[in-house]
């Protein structure tokens, strides 16, 4: 810690710490925009949270992303998650396969050597046919324990650079611009004030249920992203946020 101090990241924790209304922040040095294993720095940190947090039989549920997955990666096995269980926290929003929320969740309980379940639903479906999929009673299991999470682990985006990365249809597209979204996270797009201005209908976790969860990790940096951390935040609720010294940086400076 005594490196940290002299690297200027505990000033800058403690400055986030007055500016954001966070339970605690965490900040890695560098950039993620520029350097690609800051992910992995803060990836390291959520691991050891995440330790931390662990009470017994807790479910974890976690996003989808690079970062998760850079969190995935990091993860370490521990004899404390023989009792654990991964799931999803939300169904598909869109990602590659590699950046899918089961895929995230079924790496990291592997690393962990904890267990995991996984939701399978697909992205495009009418109305119709969700409706009957989610009355399936596997399906509905795995929705109770993803509405039981103790712990959840997610990503924030940028809105637009998740609206594009999603190839987000046109009208959603510009709701989602008329509206001046600046973040994601969940599936939910936020404006600066941190309300939400567009939703992606899916099933698993939503952003009420976040509310209530005992232990919410937000995983999220690089200097591009400090605009939608902050109206993440702005309506988040007691929430760790793992970030790094790019976007702690603009955070502190911006007003
Ligand atoms: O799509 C899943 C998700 O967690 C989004 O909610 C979030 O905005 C995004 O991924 C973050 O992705 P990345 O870590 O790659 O910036």
């Amino acid at each position: 810690d005594m490196m940290r101090e002299v690297l200027g990241l505990k000033e800058l924790e403690r400055k986030l710490k007055k500016k954001l209304p966070v339970e605690d922040v965490i900040v890695v040095a560098g950039d993620s925009d520029q350097s690609p294993w800051v992910k992995r720095e803060m990836g390291r940190a959520c691991v050891s949270r995440i330790k931390h947090a662990l009470t017994g039989n807790d479910i974890v549920a976690v996003t989808g992303g690079t970062t998760l997955a850079a969190v995935a990666e990091m993860m370490t096995p521990d004899a404390k998650y023989r009792d654990v269980l991964f799931v999803p926290a939300r169904g598909g929003l869109g990602e590659d396969v590699t950046n899918q929320a089961n895929t995230i969740c079924a790496r990291m309980a592997e690393k962990a050597m904890g267990h995991y379940r996984l939701l399978h639903v697909p992205d495009q479906l009418s109305a119709e046919t969700y409706q009957s999929i989610i009355e399936e009673p596997a399906i509905r299991e795995v929705l109770e324990l993803i509405k039981s999470s103790t712990i959840v682990i997610h990503g924030i985006g940028d809105a637009k650079t998740m609206a594009e990365r999603r190839k987000t249809p046109p009208e959603e597209m510009q709701k989602i611009e008329q509206n001046e979204a600046v973040a994601e996270a969940f599936g939910y797009y936020f404006n600066q004030d941190g309300d939400v201005v567009h939703k992606v209908n899916t099933v698993g976790i939503q952003l009420e249920d976040v509310r209530h969860v005992p232990c919410v990790i937000a995983v999220a940096g690089g200097a591009s992203k400090a605009k939608a951390i902050q109206a993440y935040i702005k309506q988040a609720n007691q929430c760790i946020l793992i970030t790094d010294e790019g976007a702690a940086k603009r955070l502190v400076r911006d007003d």
